[in-house]
């Protein structure tokens, strides 16, 4: 039996969707514990290009059970057209797949407050994906969310629903100026969504719980990254839940002592989507040139991801709130184009060194990155299988990284395919 958690070290599309595809093959169930639609994870196989939203990646094994525990929050409609186009693409999943109970319902008001909040807050705004995660996460820690076991009880729902909306429409109403939400529409779309998703509905703590005790492997699939997290992100930059951790054990009711493994994916250099500070961000030639090789683009919204060198004040950071036993370092193939490469070490404040990750943002904001200049590789990494055939330059890369962060590399991702993955160290 083993538990492995895979957790993105940066701000979000590290290629975790890659690495959990690429680490499923021979465990038993794929479990998402945070974050809803606002994660899009790709997976690039034999049979075609795949991205996840909600579904854990690892259902494209055909023996693997996917799981969607208590800590996400569920775009039934998201949830359903997924299980309906990867049916499309004979990928034949529907029976392997539940939903937590206790799992919190995004619903289309909540992707209405998303949106009008964002407008509201003008140059402020944070930048989210617009799909209602804020104010479903909200709603749940002001205990008046609709939770997935609510659908199993419509006759106590509709009382619900106009509580809630009573409070929404109030602020859509007074605050915003726009039509309010209607009760009925709603309840109707959950009788809809009840009808749908029953099946999918169940205790997903005691499938986790069982599975352990009957020694099976589990995956942990983060979602986001350990810079978005609520606590621990460039708040107020940050989404509404926990992509750390501590966020795998209460969103899944795991214990901290059941978790054998934590990888920490990491890209080769740094992306982030929205707002917020990102003190290695190029905003030149340099970082046009990594997006458009990298084709960096939101899997989810389609947005341009901001682009900037390696952060290792960050990933040292990042390291030390999730533990993790390896890193997994992705998309070293994009470097293969350049004469030379830069890693920031640490920052600079008033002529101060700055080695720890500030927690206030208009700190982190002033700070300046200091880089070490690392050479270029010649011959290129990409689809590489194999580390002997890494060309020095890019293992001296690796090697910096790994020395930087202080924890070993497992796994090298040298291209988007399944197969273009260099197994460093067995992380399994
Ligand atoms: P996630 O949210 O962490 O799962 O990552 P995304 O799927 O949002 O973004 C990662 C992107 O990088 C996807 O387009 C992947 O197909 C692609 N990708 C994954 N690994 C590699 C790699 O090693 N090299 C290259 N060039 N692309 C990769
Ligand atoms: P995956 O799982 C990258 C970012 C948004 C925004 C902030 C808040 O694919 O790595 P939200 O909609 O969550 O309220 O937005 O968080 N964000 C992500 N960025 N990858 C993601 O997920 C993200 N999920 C949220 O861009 O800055
Ligand atoms: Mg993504």
């Amino acid at each position: 039996m083993t538990v492995c958690a895979v957790l993105g070290g940066q701000w979000g599309d590290e290629a975790k969707g890659k690495i959990v595809d690429y680490l499923s093959e021979k465990t038993d169930i794929v479990a998402r514990f945070s974050g809803g639609n606002n994660a899009g994870h790709t997976v690039i196989n034999d049979d075609g290009k795949f991205v996840f939203h909600l579904i854990p990646v690892g259902v494209l094994w055909p023996n693997v059970q996917g799981v969607i525990g208590n800590g996400v929050v569920v775009n039934p409609d998201v949830f359903l057209s997924e299980i309906e186009e990867l049916e499309q693409k004979k990928q034949n999943v529907s029976g392997r797949i539940k939903i937590s109970d206790r799992a919190h319902i995004v619903m289309p008001y909540h992707v209405i407050l998303d949106n009008l909040n964002e407008i509201s807050k003008g140059n402020d705004a944070i930048g989210t994906t617009g799909r209602g995660i804020g104010p479903a996460y909200t709603d749940k820690a002001a205990r008046i969310g609709i939770r997935a076991a609510d659908f199993k009880d419509m006759n106590t729902l509709l009382s619900r629903l106009e509580n809630v909306l009573t409070y929404h429409n109030a602020i859509i109403e007074n605050v915003h100026k726009k039509e309010p939400v209607s009760v009925n529409e709603i309840y109707e779309q959950c009788q809809s969504w009840s009808k749908k998703l029953t099946p999918f509905i169940d205790s997903v703590e005691h499938i986790v719980y069982d599975s352990i005790e009957s020694n099976k492997n589990l995956i942990v699939e983060g979602a986001q990254g350990a810079l978005l997290d609520l606590d621990h992100g460039t708040y107020p930059f940050v989404t509404s839940s926990h992509p750390t951790i501590g966020g795998a054990c209460t969103g899944l009711g795991l214990l901290s002592s059941q978790i054998d493994i934590v990888l920490g994916v990491f890209k080769a250099y740094s992306t982030r989507v929205g707002g917020g500070p990102f003190v290695t961000e190029l905003l030149n030639e340099q970082g046009e040139l990594i997006r458009e090789l990298a084709q960096e683009f939101g899997a989810t919204t389609g947005r341009a991801r901001r682009v900037g060198w390696f952060d290792s004040v960050a990933a040292r950071y990042s390291a030390r709130i999730n533990g993790y036993t390896s890193l997994v370092l992705t998309r070293l193939d994009v470097l293969d184009n350049f004469d030379s490469i830069k890693v920031c070490t640490h920052y600079e404040l008033d002529g101060e060194k700055v080695t720890d990750f500030p927690g206030n943002i208009s700190i982190l904001e002033k700070c300046t990155p200091i880089y070490e200049e690392i050479p270029g590789w010649t011959t290129k990494t990409a689809g590489l299988t194999d580390i002997s055939k890494l060309p020095s330059g890019a293992r001296k890369y690796v090697d910096r990284i790994e020395e930087l962060i202080g924890i070993p590399i497992g796994i090298i991702s040298t291209g988007p395919h399944r197969d273009e993955t260099i197994l460093v160290n067995p992380v399994l």
